[in-house]
C-alpha cells in the first residue's frame, strides 16, 4: 500500500531538498535564501530551471536527470504530489533538483533579480473564469520578470485550447519572441527527449485523446505588458465547477 499523506508530509517535513514556505509561513518567515539559491544550497553556478505547478515534478526530475549541470526546482502548493519527485530524487542521490512548496502567486519573494534562467509551466488549470489566476497572464509573467535573468525563456505545455489560444495572443500583442510555437506537439516533428517527458496530467488527456500544445518564448524583463483584448471560446471538456469534471482527479 503507498504512503498515507501525513507519512508523505512527515517525509517532505524532513527533506533537506523540499523548502516549505506556503503563504501563511512566508508572512512570518523571512525566505533568506532569496539571491543565494547557487551559493547557499546548489553550491554551484549553473543555471537555475523552475517548473511551476510541478505536481508530481515529472519535468523538475526528468530534466534534473539529463542535465547534471543545470539546477532545477519545482514549485508547487500541494505537498502530498510533490513527495512523488522529491522522493525519487532523494532516492537517486540527486543534488542539482530542489522543491519549494508555496503560493505561486508570491513567487517573486523567493527569488532575486536575475537568479532563474528558464520556467517551464506543465498542464496549469487555465483559470478560464478569472484572468488573473492564469499562470501566463500579465500579472504571473511581471512576477517572473522580476528574477528570471535578461531574455530568459517560458516553457507552457499544456492540453488546454483555450490557454494555448490566449498565451498565443499575449505572447502576439506583446512582440515576445517565440523559438516554438505548435498546436500538436506530438505530431510536429519538435518532440525531441525534452519534450517527449510526460507529466501525470499530460498522459491522462493524452489518453483522452487531446493533442498537446506547445509555446517557448522569451520574456524581456522591464517590459509592462498589457492583456490581450481577445474572445476565446472555452474548453468543452472542462467544467467551471471543479466537481462536474469528469476523468481527472483534481484532488490528490
Ligand atoms: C493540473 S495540475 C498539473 C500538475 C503537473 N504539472 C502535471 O502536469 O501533472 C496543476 C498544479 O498546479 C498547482 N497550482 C496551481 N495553481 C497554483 C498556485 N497558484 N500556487 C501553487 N501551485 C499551484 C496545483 O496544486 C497542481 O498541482
Amino acid at each position: 500500500m503507498g504512503k498515507g499523506k501525513l507519512a508523505k508530509f512527515a517525509d517532505m517535513a524532513a527533506y533537506p531538498h523540499v523548502f516549505e514556505y506556503p503563504h501563511s509561513v512566508a508572512e512570518q518567515v523571512p525566505f533568506e535564501m532569496k539571491g543565494q539559491w547557487r551559493e547557499q544550497f546548489f553550491k554551484n553556478n549553473n543555471p537555475i530551471v523552475l517548473e511551476l505547478g510541478c505536481g508530481r515534478g515529472e519535468y523538475t526530475v526528468g530534466l534534473g536527470r539529463m542535465y547534471p549541470d543545470k539546477n532545477f526546482i519545482g514549485v508547487d502548493i500541494k505537498g502530498a504530489r510533490m513527495w512523488t519527485g522529491a522522493t525519487d530524487s532523494m532516492r537517486e542521490g540527486m543534488t542539482n533538483v530542489a522543491f519549494l512548496r508555496t503560493n505561486i502567486e508570491i513567487i517573486d519573494r523567493f527569488f532575486a533579480e536575475g537568479e532563474v534562467d528558464e520556467i517551464w509551466i506543465t498542464f496549469p488549470d487555465p483559470q478560464m473564469k478569472k484572468v488573473t489566476k492564469r499562470l501566463t497572464s500579465t500579472s504571473f509573467l511581471h512576477r517572473y520578470a522580476s528574477f528570471l535573468k535578461t531574455d530568459g525563456i517560458i516553457h507552457l505545455k499544456t492540453d488546454s485550447n483555450f490557454l494555448y489560444t490566449y498565451t498565443d495572443a499575449l505572447v502576439k500583442v506583446n512582440e515576445l519572441p517565440v523559438e516554438v510555437n505548435t498546436t500538436d506537439l506530438y505530431h510536429s516533428g519538435q518532440a525531441d527527449d525534452i519534450l517527449s517527458i510526460r507529466t501525470y496530467y499530460e498522459q491522462q488527456w493524452l489518453d483522452r485523446g487531446l493533442t498537446i500544445k506547445y509555446l517557448k518564448f522569451h520574456l524581456i524583463p522591464g517590459l509592462t505588458l498589457q492583456e490581450p483584448e481577445i474572445e476565446i471560446e472555452l474548453d468543452d471538456y472542462r467544467s467551471y465547477n471543479r466537481s462536474k469534471r469528469s476523468g481527472l482527479q483534481t484532488s490528490k
